[in-house]
């Protein structure tokens, strides 16, 4: 089933709300691209938006937010973020910035990582959808993986118009700026830095801190590309994982998948990738608490799908650490 494209209205922006707060997905219009939106607390509907997207890996997402007082909900901001969100936002800036313990947004969001990214929007029509929803509401560019970010409700259509897993399109014509967000981390007793050039230039930003931003570290990026935002950093246990794994040796713990019989966790007890991806960082986290010295073991993931993306966090995860 195509997705409704509607001109957005107060009626449809409701109607948009209500489908957010019921796990599915919704474009929307920002002032930098369209977002490819959904619950940002609900990891089964972030789960769909990789899905959606087709990304053999999962990004961390950004998330939107109402406003300031909101973003400091989720995160730790330090002086340097206060002085950034209050110069540029509402706006096309996004802060990189630890994470609350106490944070209900989704571990799949963060792509497992300690941090997250937040954006308070300036597009009304975005603003509207976040009040009436009431949620945070995690969002990439609405184009599948590898195409570029969409401007026009049109382009959403092109792109994503045969996903059954996208419910609406809201129509707010064309995005003012054009160019997605500048993303900026601020890592521990370290500069802030650029991870993404984008809709705010370098120079305003450094106008507000009164110093020069960092350069992201692109070289050690995960793809070797020049790939800002995609840090080499990414989430890992501290216990070994065993991948691939058809059996249970002695002292380690299974992550299992579909029918693993004696499994400490399942991420699908069904088979169902979605919901496998939904499990995943929650669960390894889980396991690595309970640890204690043993392995992880995790039952082979098939290579389809979201499990793409699954094995790649899973290698990742498993691979030896500097
Ligand atoms: O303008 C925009 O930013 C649009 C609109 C919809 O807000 N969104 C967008 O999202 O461009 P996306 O997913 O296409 O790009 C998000 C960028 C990526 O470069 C990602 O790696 C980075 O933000 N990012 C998100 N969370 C991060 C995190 N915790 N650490 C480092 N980088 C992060
Ligand atoms: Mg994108």
């Amino acid at each position: 089933m195509a997705p409704e494209l509607l001109i957005a209205t107060a009626e449809t922006i409701a109607r948009a709300a209500d489908l957010i707060r019921n796990g599915k997905l919704v474009a929307f219009p920002t002032e930098t691209v369209y977002g490819l939106g959904a619950d940002a607390t609900n990891d089964r509907a972030v789960a769909s938006i990789f899905e959606a997207k087709g990304r053999p890996t999962f990004n961390p997402l950004i998330v939107h937010v109402s406003g300031h007082e909101e973003a400091a909900r989720h995160a730790r901001f330090t002086p340097q973020a206060d002085a950034l969100a209050r110069a540029f936002w509402p706006g096309g800036i996004t802060l990189v910035l630890p994470r609350r313990e106490t944070t209900p947004i989704s571990l799949l969001v963060s792509a497992g990582l300690d941090t997250v990214a937040l954006r308070v929007p300036a597009h009304p029509i975005a603003q509207k959808l976040i009040h009436a929803a009431g949620r945070p509401i995690a969002a990439p560019s609405a184009n599948a993986s590898g195409e570029v970010s969409p401007t026009r409700a049109e382009h959403v259509a092109a792109s994503l118009g045969h996903s059954a897993l996208l419910a609406m399109i809201l129509d707010g014509g064309a995005c003012p700026l054009g160019l997605e967000s500048t993303v900026i981390g601020f890592p521990e007793n370290g500069t802030p830095t650029l991870l993404r050039p984008g809709a705010v230039p370098r120079e305003d930003i450094e106008r507000v801190l009164g110093s020069p931003l960092a350069a992201a570290d692109v070289a050690s990026g995960e793809t070797g590309r020049s790939s800002p935002g995609q840090l080499a950093s990414h989430y890992a246990p501290h216990a070994p994982l065993r991948l691939d794994a058809d059996d249970v040796r002695d002292g380690e713990l299974l992550l299992g998948f579909g029918s693993s019989g004696a499994a400490a966790l399942n991420l699908s007890p069904s088979g169902d990738l979605g919901e496998a991806a939904a499990n995943l960082f929650a669960m390894l986290r889980a396991l690595d608490a309970r640890a204690d010295g043993s392995t992880i073991a995790v039952a082979r993931i098939p290579e389809r799908g979201l499990g793409e993306a699954i094995n790649d966090r899973l290698r990742r995860a498993a691979a030896p650490r500097s």
